[in-house]
Formats: structure tokens, sequence, C-alpha cells
């Protein structure tokens, strides 16, 4: 029977709910609240809490099937995708988990059950081999002897280079955190493919299908391992992988969704072929690209937008390999969401339909504009080249600049019969990528394992708590002290101190230790379960173990709590009046300002503008009360009004803010107590970020009044200046352009007019000399800016000519000299250099033309005139 991958998703999870597992749903491609991940890649990442042991999960064994995205990071194939038929850069991972229940028998019999059994996927037993972490002899046993593995299936696989740990059985999240030995489990696809299993699995024919793995350390910073209090399993099964066997395909590639998709795009790109490398790349990419969309992600120049970016423009990039140079990735994005997507995804993605096709379509034509001009830039450079190799340096350019990949330089070198210079390109290559892994902001700096949970933050209530301080980092290495003047991390059992999330910036304040200590947070953060407190020692010395006071700045939290329940009422009035098609992307609420993200399709009018700003002010006059309370997240109906972001992962309990009874949001941030307590809101700039979203800039209380001030008194001064009634302001500025245009019209006719009058002066005066037509004026109270004019009509009438115009304007003098370029042997940039002096403001030009401003008197510029003038005509005569 064929098994589509849609069932074969079905029958693994009936598989685990027979065995007892509580299913769950996969948790956003954005990892929440952890900073050591671009991207969710394994489904394990929603379960650290669990495997640390610092949550006790009430059912301890779990199976899912989790969206990854492995482009950066650790886990990176985005290089190799394409090129073999086994790697993506977006998958579905479908993992069993067990925090501290079932360990390694029960994993492999689990596995070995759902692949071999004839009531389940009946794969044939004699096709698959099995890898084990060399010190495992436990699970090579178990393989062995419990489950009767042939012995010469079993591989045993050691560390890479003899580095402990540095094996591809041994499983790490990232650099850091948390990693054990893992047994996989592989299937032999026939020895007609090349391939060995014992040599880093090289070739096609030994597919990884399932990695079991034995969770039962954390690795921090200084490379230390740390034994966890519980022993747990995490096991990841590829959908795609497990699809092509089952169904058969010697390609992830070439199973029915993939299939079916790649036919699609073979037709928008009108080919007449579906096997191609480039045509992998386009499916691929287009997964990860409409996935990330609608997690929330927008093309940027940085983090997670850039990768999205990249993908984008890889794709459309193997569009034009493949010979069409149009836009198309957007016409895929309906067949997918509505032909290829899993039941699950369906609704969500056709809500967003329009938002992930317009950011495309956008995101693709702003590319091809900067093609087009880094593919001018190629040809120029192209045709300079004076040995037919095109160097290192331009091809980086070109590649790190436009984003023009290697194949398409390579293919239009290869059409001129150029070669690249690979090997520097490489190294600028390799130079830059070093750069961008120093610069990135997901290194997990601080990576420490602590055994309870910790951090406990008690500051929607308390704002100064004694604490204890668990330890101290300078530049992410722990320390046992930090004196005066130096900056630290410091972490607390107890604080009060708001970690930035949620869009929320993060509490400053002081730590204290006998008054005589002082340590100053400048921010503060979350990674994990751990709150860093960012700052500098300004007075004596800090301890681990230290006893001591965390007191936050209240003026500071309270001006941030303003402008965050002034978001909430933002939300809930752009939802009046724009409507609720509105989603929030993204918000960042400071001390100062406010900023939200949303994606509305429409143009926002200034009246809807003031409506919006309206209602909020409405909402504060009135007064309402702010409560908080908590549910459990799957109580909340669709009829309960509340907002809370699509793709973001909750707790099972969540916090709920409810302003007066009708705005309502899931939201862990800080809030003031009534909305009177803002004051007043005032939105100051909306701007187009993107395609289809917005981005308003607000402000409350003291700064709002500010800005009405300044606004105010700018209104004021031009009522000054013009000495006018202020009711009458506009119609005055109006009626002052209106003359204005006039007053400038006619001052062109004038210059003209003058012009024309210059012109016939200029050419009474006009020396011949050995066949050269020289002009040689002193003007006064003529703008240079007019010189162009007069050049124009003097060089279309003559020969041979040298022209010298020069001008007393501004209080400066201009001079310029143009040479047709018929006269040889004589230089306009030197004769200006040669009767140049001390006044010279800027003098810059060549053989043919030269300029310069000069701050000389007038009859310094008669004398100079006259100089200029004899020096022509003496070198004419000597040379002719
Ligand atoms: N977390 C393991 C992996 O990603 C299962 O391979």
């Amino acid at each position: 029977m064929f098994l589509t991958t849609e069932k074969i998703r079905q029958i693994f999870l009936k598989f685990f709910k027979n065995k007892n597992h509580q299913i769950l749903t996969g948790s956003s491609l954005i990892p929440h609240n952890d900073n050591s991940l671009l991207f969710t890649n394994a489904g394990m990442n929603q379960f650290k809490q669990y495997f640390l042991g610092h949550t006790v999960p009430k059912i301890k064994n779990i199976a899912t099937i989790q969206k990854c995205i492995r482009v950066g990071g650790k886990h990176n194939d985005l290089n190799n995708v394409g090129f073999t038929n086994r790697h993506h850069t977006f998958f579905e991972m479908l993992g069993n988990f067990s925090f501290g229940d079932y360990f390694k028998k029960e994993a492999i019999t689990f596995a070995w059950e759902l692949l071999t059994d004839i009531k389940w996927f009946n794969l044939d037993k004699n096709k698959i081999f099995i890898t084990v972490y060399y010190t495992d002899k436990e699970t090579y046993n178990f393989w062995l002897n419990n489950i009767g593995i042939n012995p010469k299936h079993i591989i045993i696989i050691y560390d890479n280079n003899n580095q402990l740990y540095n094996s591809d059985n041994f499983w790490q999240i990232g650099d850091t955190g948390l990693c054990g030995p893992s047994t996989e489990i592989f299937y032999d696809l026939g020895e007609q493919l090349t391939g060995n299993i014992y040599q880093n699995n090289l070739g096609e024919r030994f597919i990884e299908i399932w990695n079991i793995v034995f969770i039962q350390f954390t690795k921090n910073i200084n490379g230390e391992i740390i034994s966890l209090p519980i022993k747990s399993v995490d096991t990841g099964m590829g959908l795609e992988r497990i699809s092509s066997i089952l169904q058969k395909v010697n390609s992830n590639y070439k199973i029915d969704i993939f299939q079916k998709f790649i036919q699609y795009i073979a037709g928008v790109l009108n080919l007449n072929f579906y096997e191609h490398n480039s045509l992998n790349v386009i499916a691929d990419h287009m997964r990860s690209i409409i996935y990330l969309i609608s997690s929330g992600i927008i093309p940027d120049n940085e983090k997670r937008g850039y990768i999205l970016r990249k993908l984008i423009r890889r794709a459309i990039n193997h569009g034009k390999l493949l010979g069409y140079q149009n836009n198309f990735l957007y016409k895929l994005v309906h067949f997918y969401i509505n032909e290829i997507t899993f039941k699950e995804d369906k609704k969500y993605l056709k809500e967003q339909y329009n938002f992930i096709k317009n950011i495309i379509h956008n995101e693709e034509n702003n590319f091809n504009l900067i093609l087009n001009k880094g593919t001018i830039l190629l040809n120029n450079e192209l045709k300079k080249l004076k040995n037919n190799i095109l160097d290192g340096h331009t091809i980086f350019y070109l590649y790190d600049t436009f984003g023009i990949s290697l194949d398409i330089i390579k293919n239009i070198c290869q059409k001129k019969n150029v070669q690249i210079d690979y090997q520097q390109f490489k190294i600028y290559l390799n130079k830059q990528q070093q750069r961008s892994r120093e610069n990135s902001n997901f290194k997990n700096k601080i990576n420490i394992y602590y055994k309870k949970q910790i951090s406990k933050f008690i500051g929607y209530s308390t704002l100064s708590t004694k604490s204890i301080i668990l330890n101290i980092y300078i530049n992410g290495i722990i320390v046992s002290s930090v004196n005066k003047g130096n900056t630290a991390e410091i972490i607390l059992d107890y604080t009060p101190f708001y970690g930035e999330s949620g869009g929320q910036k993060g509490d400053i304040g002081y730590l204290y230790k006998n008054k005589k200590n002082i340590f100053q947070v400048i921010n503060t953060t979350i990674n994990g379960n751990i709150i860093i407190h960012t700052g500098i020692v300004i007075q004596g010395i800090f301890y681990k173990d230290d006893n001591i006071i965390a007191e936050i700045d209240i003026i500071y939290r309270n001006k941030i709590s303003k402008n965050h329940t002034a978001t909430h009422l933002l939300n809930y009035s752009l939802r009046k009046i724009l409507g609720n098609v509105i989603q929030q992307k993204g918000s960042l609420i400071t001390e100062k300002s406010l900023r939200f993200d949303f994606s509305y399709l429409k143009k926002i009018t200034q009246e809807q503008i003031q409506n919006i700003e309206n209602i909020v002010n409405h909402y504060i006059f009135n007064n309402y009360s702010i409560n908080i309370f908590f549910e459990k997240k799957n109580n909340i109906t669709l009829n309960d009004n509340i907002i809370y972001l699509k793709n973001e992962q909750y707790d099972s309990t969540v916090r709920i803010i409810d302003i007066g009874n009708f705005s309502k949001e899931l939201c862990c941030g800080t809030h003031v107590s009534t909305t009177c307590e803002l004051g007043l809101f005032k939105i100051i700039k909306v701007l187009n970020i993107a395609h289809g979203i917005k981005r308003i800039h607000a402000i409350t209380h003291n700064y709002a009044i500010e800005y009405i001030q300044k606004q105010n008194n700018i209104i004021k001064n031009i009522v000054n200046i013009f000495k006018i009634d202020e009711k009458n302001i506009i119609e005055y500025i109006n009626k002052y352009r209106t003359k204005n245009n006039i007053l400038q019209q006619k001052l062109k006719e004038l210059e003209l007019y003058m012009s024309k009058e210059i012109m016939k002066k200029i050419l009474k005066n006009n020396i011949i000399l050995n066949n050269i037509n020289i002009f040689i004026s002193g003007l006064y109270t003529f703008n240079p800016e007019l010189f162009n004019y007069i050049l124009k009509n003097i060089i279309s009438k003559f020969n041979k000519t040298i022209i010298v115009l020069s001008t007393q304007w501004n209080k400066k003098i201009f001079i310029f000299i143009k040479i047709t370029k018929n006269i040889i042997n004589i230089n306009a940039v030197n004769i200006l250099k040669k009767h140049i002096n001390h006044h010279i403001i800027k003098v810059i030009g060549d053989s043919l033309v030269a300029k310069a401003i000069m701050n000389i008197n007038e009859d310094e510029y008669y004398i100079f005139i006259s100089k200029i003038r004899t020096s022509i005509l003496n070198t004419i005569n000597s040379l002719y």
C-alpha cells in the first residue's frame, strides 16, 4: 500500500499514542526566550526545561512532529541542500521523548517495532544498520542480544581526531547545552548505490533515518560536561527521509509532496523536466520561506530576517540558473498552501496567504533591481580585464553586496571565456564568515547548568528585595568576584529585575551590599531560566554567594509600564479602526517610547491615525483599571476575544492583562494599575517598513506633552517670523509657496536672458590664435551655476576652443576652464595651479576641465584673470 507523507505522520503519532505518549504540537520555528538558538532545530528544543530537570512535566512521555530549520548555527544543512538527496533547510522531525522515565531499552524497542513490525512500517530488517557510540556498551549489547541485529550491521563510532565527544554519535543541541550519546538507525538502499557507512556515511547508499539520543549531560561554555539529575530520551526521525524509504524512491525530493510541488514549479518556469538540483533547492527553500514568514519573520539585513532574505535570494538565483528571468517565487505560494501543506497547517497559512505572497513578491522586485545593477557592474569589470581572470575581490563584492550567486557569476564569465580566481574569493568569504560568527547575537555567552529552578522573578509586585549572588561572569567566564570599574553579568536567586522579553526592555537599577558596595545594573536579559543582570561595579567589590539588596529603578520601570499598557490599548484600538485583519508582528517598549509593527496591506489615512489616537486617549481619560489574572491556555476560546501572538509559544498557564474588561491580551510584561496613569498618548510616526508591514511610533505621558509643546513652539515661531495669525498659517504658506514658484520662474527667465547677453559679450571678445578660439571672461554677480549654459552654446559653435569663465558670486571667486580634446600640450588644471595663491579654497579637475573657488578681493581677481590670460596666450604662441 502506498503511504502518503500525511499518512506516515498519522501512523507515527498513532503508534506513540498507543504506547502511552502524550501527543503535543510542535513549537514555533522561533525559539521562545532562548537566545542560544536562531531557529528551532530539533523536536527537543521546546522541552529544554524538562531535560534539565527544572520543570517536571505531568506526563513524562511525549511525542511531537516538529518543524525545524537548519540554516546557521551548529546544525546548518544549507550548503548540502540541492546537492544531496537528503538535506533540507526546512523539514519535519518525528520525535518521541521521555524525561526521566523510560531509557535506552524502551527507546530502542519502540523504534524497532515501529520501523519493522508488519502492523506498522514493516521495513526489511536485513536492510537496517545501526551505529553506536564507542563507550555505550549497554546500547551495543541491547541491539545485539535483545533485538538480534547481525553484529556486522552494528557499527561502533569513535570520536573524531580523538577529541572526546566530538563524534557523529554524540549529539549536542549547540556548541553548548544539552547533549548525550546516540544510536542511529540507517537503511541500506542497495549495492547499486555507492556509500560507506563506516566512514562518515559517505555516498547515497545508507540513509540515516532515526537518531535516538540519550540526553544525560549539558556542556558549559568551558567545554565541561556536567551530568544531569535525570536521564532522558530524545529521538528524531526526518519525515521526508522515512517517507522516501516507505514510498520506495531514492531521494527525498521524489516523495509525493515534493514531486507535486516540483512539477508545479517546473511548469511555472516553463521547463519540460522535473529533475534538477535547482528545482530541489527552490522547492526546499520555498518551504522555509513560507513557514518563516508565517512565523512573523520578514526579510531584513540582520539576524533571522537576514537568513530569510538569503533563502529568497538563493531561490531566485536558482530560478535564473534554470533560465527564468522574471519573478516567480510569489506564484508558488498559493499552490503550496492549497495543495501541499498538511491539514493542521492549512488554515492558518491560508489566512496569511496574501501577506506571505506580497512579502515574497516585494523582495523579488527589490532583489531583481539589485541584481541588474550587479550584472551591469560585472559586465563592466569583464570589459576592463587584461588577463582574462576575474579577481576574488570583485567576485566577493558582487556576491556579498549584490547577492549574485557564484554559479551565476561563473556562467557569465564562462560565456566570455573568463576564469575566476576562486581561491582568492574563498579567502574573502572565509573572513566574512568568521566576522559574522563573531558578531552573531545568538552566541550563548552564558550557558551554565543550574541544578534547580533559579532566578525567580518577583518583580511584578516587589521592586526591592534581599537576594543572593549565585554567579558572576566576566565576558562569559565564571569568576568569584568583581571589583570597582569592571563590567560583569550577575545571576541572583530572587530578583525584581524584569528581563527583556515580549518586546519590553529589561529593567535597570542597583545591587547593594552594606550600602558601601554598589553594582549598577544597566540591562537585564533572560536566557532560559536565568535572568542576567548586566552592569558595572561603581563602588566596592561583589563576591559569589554575597547577600545583597536588588532594587530596580522605579521611575524607569514605571515609564516602561505606561508604554506597555499603551501598546495594548493601541493594539486594541487599531483593530477597532482597521479591523481584525491586522496581526502584530513585533513591538519594542522602552522608557521613552513604544513601537508597534503589524501587518496591514492598505494605506492608513491621517484621519484613521487621529481616530486611533482619540480612542486610546478616550480609554486613558476614562480611567479604566487593569486586572491581571491567570488562566489555563486550553480553557481559552475564540469567544473570549483574547489577543495573543499566533506563533508565540505560551506556557500551559497564561497571564492575561485585562484593561477595563475590553482589551485582553496574553502577556508577561509589566503594566500600570489604571489607564489614567498614561496621561496622554500621541502617535508620532507611521511608517511602511516592509511590504504590508506598518510601524507605529508613539509616546505617552510627559514625552507626549513635550512633543506637543515642541510642535506648538514651531508654529509660534513661524507665526512670529511671518507676523501672521495662527489661524491663517496654512493658507499663508500655500500662498507663499505659489508666490515663490512664480518668482523662481521669473528668476530663471532673467538668468537665461543674462546668460544670453553675457554670451554675446564673450563671443565679441573672441581671440583667435593659431586657429584656436579663446574666450576669457571676468564676470560679476553672475551665478556660476549658469556657466553650463554658456559652455554648451560656445562649444557647439566652435571647433578648437579654450574657455575661461570666472565670476564673483556670494563673496567668492569661481573660475572654470574648459579645453577641447583636439588641443594638446595645454593643461587646464595646471594653468589654475600655476597662478593659485593661498586664498584658494578648492581646485579640482584634469587637463581638459578644471574648477577653482577662491577667497580673493576684487583687485586680486583682476590680476588673477589677466595672469591666466597671459599664460594661455603665451603657451599657445610658444607651442605653435
Ligand atoms: N535531537 C536529535 C536530533 O536532532 C534527535 O537528531
